[in-house]
């Protein structure tokens, strides 16, 4: 995820600055586009300190020591301890941290995703955990459960980034010029986490859990692809959660609707008409006055409680200082937090270019990257599945442990799952001051409070089994969609 630390402000500058640095950010991930540099397989699987929980025995044990372990049909406190207290037993705390240290120590960059995967898949062999594989190169789709219907699934990402990690510690990244610097290793690691609290409740599953692995969320077409390749059949609803350094460890934050910004690019051709008799006609100008005219787009026609933007970002034509071109480019970028202002800014922006350049007898072609999946649609998350990951984590750890956050402006490619199943996001704290856990995403200096890797693991479990228990009341799902932006048809419930 694009994981900028400026929560979503009505405030222009601010918004100005947001997408400065988003710019920045652009700039870094496309140096990301070079070969795999490690060819050599570094995850010695049989080092892991993989201690599996002796399932035979284990299942026994819990049917029979333990009764509430079998009355989690209707979720009460004894349910949450049972899976707290699974996930941070020390031996699985031991095998989590051992997992994301390994996988931290070797990042790799979008859909380079090989010894991860094959580490993820090392370890579900051991879990016994069927799984397809692969799915967008690198991905893998596992099952828990009947086998059956219904499914319902949890999501991890599993990319890099080009950043050069500048934290000294005993794990630090090995690839010189990578870094899990948005904390997909700890991602991948609280699934696994979940797939093994998960594995060791089989018999309780009411319907099929999917765990998703999925290849370079940061270049924003894992997602899609993955979908392609079939990572939802049978999908009903999807979970996932992204690490924040705002919230202290453990903390678990959402709110309902759109949470993420949608972010899209535009390159629009503006060119002389063909067999146009004038002689005067100037695609320089016809470019100038759609630039002006896209200006108007957020300032006259949007919302202003309903943060947008639009941006020229480039404007190139001609060489020659005595000759009007025949060809102008122009391309920029825009953001939008609910799915319909998104798509009107897509339309209008096309519009605009368009009419503006038949204005000045030109003709104009505007391309939005739909084909490189430059467009990542807002993420918004759906007023139940909202609540029941609301109602998840405050069963499980707390009220006080349950954060409504702000809208941001960053963009995560979940919001291709969104789009098509109801979904919700959702951030874990990571926070720790005295362990200096606080840098965003992104940072060189990005880390996390391992602390959180039990909990995650605990709350992705709970949510995907609690769903499959409980979905009878989620029925309403299924036949309205997610709502939109502030106050439009969208019922606010927080
Ligand atoms: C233990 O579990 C196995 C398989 O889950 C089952 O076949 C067996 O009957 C169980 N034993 C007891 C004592 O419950
Ligand atoms: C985008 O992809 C579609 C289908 O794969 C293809 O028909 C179309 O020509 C492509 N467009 C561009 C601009 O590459
Ligand atoms: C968002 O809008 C697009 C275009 O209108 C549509 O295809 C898509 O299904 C919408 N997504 C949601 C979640 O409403
Ligand atoms: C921060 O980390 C330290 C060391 O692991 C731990 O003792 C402390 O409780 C953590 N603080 C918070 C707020 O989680
Ligand atoms: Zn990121
Ligand atoms: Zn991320």
């Amino acid at each position: 995820m694009n994981f900028l630390n400026l929560s979503f402000t009505f405030s222009v500058s601010i918004i100005i600055l947001t997408l400065f640095q988003n710019n920045i950010f652009l700039h870094v991930e496309s140096l990301s586009i070079t070969p795999s540099q490690n060819q050599y397989t570094f995850f010695d699987i049989n080092t892991l300190a993989s201690t599996p929980l002796k399932s035979g025995n284990n299942k026994n044990k819990s049917c029979t020591s333990r009764p509430t372990f079998s009355v989690c049909k209707v979720w009460g406190r004894a349910c949450s301890e049972e899976v707290l207290g699974l996930a941070r037993r020390p031996e699985n705390v031991d095998w989590l941290k051992s997992v994301r240290r390994r996988i931290h120590q070797h990042p790799e960059l979008a859909f380079e995703e090989y010894e991860t995967s094959k580490l993820v898949r090392a370890e579900l062999d051991r879990m016994e955990i069927g799984y397809k594989y692969p799915l967008a190169k690198t991905g893998i789709r596992a099952s828990i459960g009947t086998g059956g219907p219904p499914f319902v699934a949890i999501r991890a990402d599993m990319d890099a980034l080009p950043i050069q990690e500048a934290v000294e510690w005993e794990y630090k990244s090995k690839v010189a010029g990578k870094m899990h610097a948005c904390g997909h290793d700890a991602h991948v690691t609280m699934l696994l986490g979940a797939a093994k609290i998960l594995k060791s409740r089989e018999h309780l599953l009411q319907g099929t859990v999917i765990l998703i692995f999925q290849p370079a969320e940061e270049a924003g077409n894992g997602a899609k692809q993955m979908i392609g390749d079939g990572a939802l059949e049978d999908v009903e609803a999807i979970f996932a959660v992204h690490v924040s350094h705002e919230h202290p460890t453990g903390i678990i934050g959402s709110r309902p609707g759109p949470l993420l910004a949608g972010c899209g690019f535009f390159r629009a051709v503006i060119s002389v008409n063909k067999g146009n008799p004038y002689r005067s006609v100037d695609p320089i100008l016809a470019a100038s006055a759609a630039v002006i005219s896209l200006q108007g787009i957020v300032s006259r026609e949007s919302n202003p409680l309903d943060s947008q933007v639009v941006s020229v970002t480039s404007f190139n034509g001609g060489t020659n200082l005595d000759m009007i071109p025949d060809t102008v480019i122009i391309g920029g970028t825009f953001r939008a937090f609910s799915n319909i202002s998104f798509y009107q800014l897509l339309r209008r922006i096309e519009e605009v270019i368009v009419e503006q350049a038949s204005v000045f007898r030109c003709s104009a072609t505007v391309d939005f990257f739909k084909n490189e999946s430059k467009i990542y649609p807002p993420t918004v998350n759906d007023q139940d599945m909202y609540k029941h990951v609301k109602k998840v984590a405050t069963d499980l750890l707390g009220p006080s442990n349950y954060r409504v956050v702000p809208p941001m402006m960053g963009a995560e490619d979940f919001s291709f799952y969104s789009e098509v199943i109801p979904a919700a996001f959702f951030y874990i704290g990571i926070r720790n001051e005295s362990l200096g856990s606080i840098h965003t995403g992104h940072s060189p200096y990005f880390m996390i409070d391992e602390d959180v890797l039990p909990i995650g693991a605990a709350v992705h479990a709970t949510i995907a089994e609690r769903y499959l228990n409980e979905r009878g009341s989620y029925a309403v799902a299924f036949t309205t969609n997610a709502g939109d932006m502030l106050g439009q048809d969208f019922p606010v419930e927080l």
